[in-house]
């Protein structure tokens, strides 16, 4: 069986991250994106190659996943000439696939048990099978109302507000029959969520829901990107390899700090937070409660970070604070300079000596 990723899209909610980092291999503490979704599909061992839909960026995506061999299990890329859309996407990547397959959208971050999707989907013998999730708003989501007995009922894309029936979404993990491809048409831009689903509706297709109500969230804007770290300091994601849970496992504010980090005595880690390798924080600096520092960082002295997510190679001048933002690659922040409140700096950014972002 196969698996295919749709992670072609620009990531504009994201940018200016998504400028140099096409938003599948965003890091989440030291990992591009890409590889916890990885890690979900290799539970299913049936699924024996991952299709990379791609056309954003797809050079910097391949570099790091090759062909599969160190992530444990084969990837393919496809590349669209111009982007297609999600189903346009899904055809173009599915041409030759005559068997079910898994659809994901290259951004959510999931516990759901695949499986078992597989599964509801074989006993229900359905031409497709979504799975769902229930949100406190699903305007920025596509909404889905099932039956008592899972049959998809209504598929909106981002509702108004006087829409909104139910809570629950469309989680973007599919099972689909390829022979229903032919409904979308080739070589041109067509939405899965738009088009596509509600064709199987108009058609009364069986057309099936999972709803899931464990771990899930879209990783596509600041917010959700700050979250998700905050989650898995939290230990509310574990993941597959349990390997970032287990780092925060130790008790409920850990500090992960590599044994390659260099934390100066003098120096305050207020947990929880992550220190790569290679960092370097001096005397008086604080570390607050869910900082990521990435690799080769500086922190120096007085220094204040807190809710901060910084990539790696940053410098962070004396006395200067980062609150609730995010910085982007070798970015350097100036001497008492203020960032905070939702700042979202793109790489090589300069914050001049005392400014106030
Ligand atoms: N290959 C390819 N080509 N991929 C694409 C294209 C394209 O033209 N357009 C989007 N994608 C990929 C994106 O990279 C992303 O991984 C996925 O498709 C979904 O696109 P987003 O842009 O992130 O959509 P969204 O978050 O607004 O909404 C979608 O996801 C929600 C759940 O997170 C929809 O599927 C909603 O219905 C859903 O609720
Ligand atoms: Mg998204």
């Amino acid at each position: 069986m196969k698996a295919i990723l749709l992670a072609g899209g620009k990531g504009t909610r994201l940018r200016p991250l998504t400028i140099h980092t096409p938003k599948p291999i965003v890091p989440i503490f030291d990992r591009p994106f890409l590889h916890y979704q990885l890690d979900l599909l290799k539970q299913v061992p049936e699924i024996d190659e991952v299709i990379l839909s791609l056309n954003y960026q797809p050079r910097r995506i391949e570099e790091i996943f090759g062909d599969g061999a160190d992530s444990g299990i084969a990837i393919r890329y496809v590349v669209e000439p111009a982007p297609l859309g999600t189903a346009g996407a899904v055809r173009y990547a599915g041409e030759s696939l005559r068997e079910s397959v898994v659809v994901f959208n290259g951004d959510v971050l999931t516990q759901v048990d695949l499986g078992s999707v597989i599964a509801l989907h074989r006993e229900r013998k359905a031409r497709a099978t979504i799975v769902l999730t229930p949100v406190e708003n699903p305007s920025a989501y596509g909404l889905v109302e099932a039956d008592e007995r899972a049959n998809i009922r209504r598929f909106l894309e981002k509702p108004n507000a006087d829409e909104i029936t139910c809570d629950t979404i469309n989680a973007g993990i599919y099972v689909l029959e390829p022979d229903t491809f032919d409904r979308i048409p080739k070589d041109t831009p067509w939405s899965i969520e738009r088009s596509f689903f509600p064709s199987l509706i108009d058609r009364d297709e069986t057309f099936v829901a999972y709803v899931y109500r464990g771990y899930w969230i879209d990783i596509g804007t600041p917010e959700k990107y700050i979250q998700v770290h905050r989650d898995i300091m939290d230990a509310k994601y574990i993941g597959h390899r349990g390997r970032q849970a287990a780092r925060f496992a130790a008790g409920p504010a850990t500090a992960f700090v590599s044994p390659e980090a260099r934390v100066e005595d003098g120096a305050m880690l207020q947990g929880p937070c992550f220190i790569d390798d290679g960092v370097v924080v001096k005397a008086g600096a604080r570390i607050g409660p869910y900082s990521v520092l990435g690799r080769q960082c500086h922190v120096e002295e007085h220094a204040v970070l807190e809710h901060a997510i910084v990539w790696a190679n940053c410098r962070i001048s004396q006395e200067a604070i980062v609150r609730r933002s995010i910085i982007g690659r070798h970015c350097h922040i100036g001497r008492s300079a203020i960032v905070e409140d939702g700042v979202v700096l793109g790489d090589k950014s300069v914050v001049t000596d005392h400014s106030r972002l």
